[in-house]
């Protein structure tokens, strides 16, 4: 039978289906998997970071001295001693009550929108701001309006001409994915007050604030204002993210609600993972880990700071240099567009996200469509020597035209 012969289909797909659509970037990476390509698409961690041999030991250490617990059903709000943990690292009074712990912190972004976001509900979010969250809150079809933001943060003004109705404002403030930003103590302070005055709540998202280069970035928000925030945590990026282990800090009032929008997902997360984290971050091995990671990604950095000053000096392309994370921001010269460029970048072997995707609401304007986000922890050295040189070879040859 030819496709075209098949009866009509039976399925009738919801509205909300309709609203979800493919991540951008899982498409472009598709297209990196392509053999000889130099990404700067991702954001995978680098795989030399992945404590493997300390992982082989702790699930060894798990199953034996705890088998049937790791691999039985458990509490939705997590393996206690690692919720105790979490809340004894971080830098506020944290009770272990208020810690869930999530598959991700991407599924703190789902559980979140599915608590908080009714169809219509104003979301505010910064500009640009992280793709997975647009993704996450997208089929509880709210109305989602970027916050104008500058190099500290948000701007406070313009937070306050969106905040009326609005159901909570979605925060990167450190090493900020896509920008690479990070927000300045001034310019928490100065928003923390604003929202808590304009009733607006926060979500405030942190994979990346472990990751910091010279100095630990300004303290969180929701150290400033436990109340007013829901706070999201991840292991991705300091352990290993294929463990799918996140967290987030919710104000009492709120953490029955997202524990059973938790128990409707999926249960739990995975008691294994739970225990083996754990296990792994016994006495000072993060003290120990962490740091590694930190001086990687800082030469990394470095190492694609000086290939661009090299190879883009003069074509007119503009980037800035965060100060800790995955992720470098670049502008193209006026009239470029980073869209445009991927698939002749991609034909001459490198790949980066274009920044448009990380804009909220519709048509991307002429500034956005400059703009392009690279990741500069997964490439070694040598490749991003070649991959930076292929890119200034793409907008020469662009301006040519
Ligand atoms: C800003 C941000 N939030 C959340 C996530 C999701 O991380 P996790 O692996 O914890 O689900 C990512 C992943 O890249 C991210 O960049």
């Amino acid at each position: 039978m030819k496709p075209n012969d098949l009866p009509s289909t039976p399925w009738a797909l919801a509205r909300r289906a309709a609203r979800m659509n493919p991540s951008v970037i899982r498409e472009i990476l598709k297209v990196t998997e392509r053999p000889g390509i130099i990404s700067f698409a991702g954001g995978l961690p680098s795989p030399s970071t992945f404590p493997i041999a300390e992982f082989a030991a702790a699930s060894q250490q798990v199953l034996a001295q705890d088998g049937p617990a790791a691999l039985q059903y458990a509490a939705s709000e997590g393996y206690a001693p690692l919720r105790e943990r979490i809340a004894a690292q971080l830098p506020w009074p944290v009770d272990p009550a208020q810690v869930l712990i999530t598959t991700g912190s991407q599924q703190g972004l789902d559980l979140v929108a599915k608590v908080l976001v009714d169809p219509g509900s104003r979301v505010l979010v910064e500009t640009p701001t992280y793709l997975g969250a647009l993704q996450a809150f997208a089929p509880m079809e709210p109305e989602v309006v970027g916050v104008a933001n500058d190099a500290s943060g948000v701007l406070v003004d313009d937070l306050e001409a969106k905040a009326a109705g609005a159901r909570f404002l979605y925060l990167l403030p450190n090493f900020q994915n896509p920008t690479g930003r990070t927000m300045t103590e001034a310019r928490r302070a100065e928003l923390s007050q604003a929202a808590a005055r304009l009733g607006v709540p926060i979500v405030e998202d942190n994979p990346y604030g472990d990751l910091w280069f010279d100095q630990p970035p300004p303290a969180p928000l929701t150290a400033r204002n436990p109340l007013g925030c829901i706070y999201l945590g991840s292991f991705s990026k300091v352990l290993a993210p294929g463990l799918r282990l996140g967290f987030m800090v919710a104000p009492p009032m709120l953490y029955p609600k997202l524990l059973q929008a938790k128990q409707a997902a999926d249960l739990h997360s995975p008691s294994f993972n739970q225990r083996m984290a754990h296990e792994v971050m016994q006495g000072d091995f993060l003290a120990r880990h962490v740091p590694r990671i930190r001086s990687l990604y800082r030469s990394q950095r470095d190492a694609m700071l000086a290939a661009l000053a090299r190879e883009l000096a003069g074509l007119g392309v503009e980037w800035n240099s965060p100060d800790g994370g995955m992720f470098l921001w670049a502008r193209l010269p006026r009239g470029m567009n980073a869209l445009e460029l991927l698939p002749q970048a991609v034909e001459r072997g490198v790949a980066f996200v274009p920044g448009a995707a990380f804009y909220a609401g519709e048509t991307p304007d002429a500034e956005a469509l400059r703009t392009l986000r690279l990741s500069f922890v997964t490439a070694t050295v040598a490749q991003i020597d070649s991959g930076v040189a292929a890119l200034a070879a793409v907008i020469r040859e662009q301006q040519r035209r």
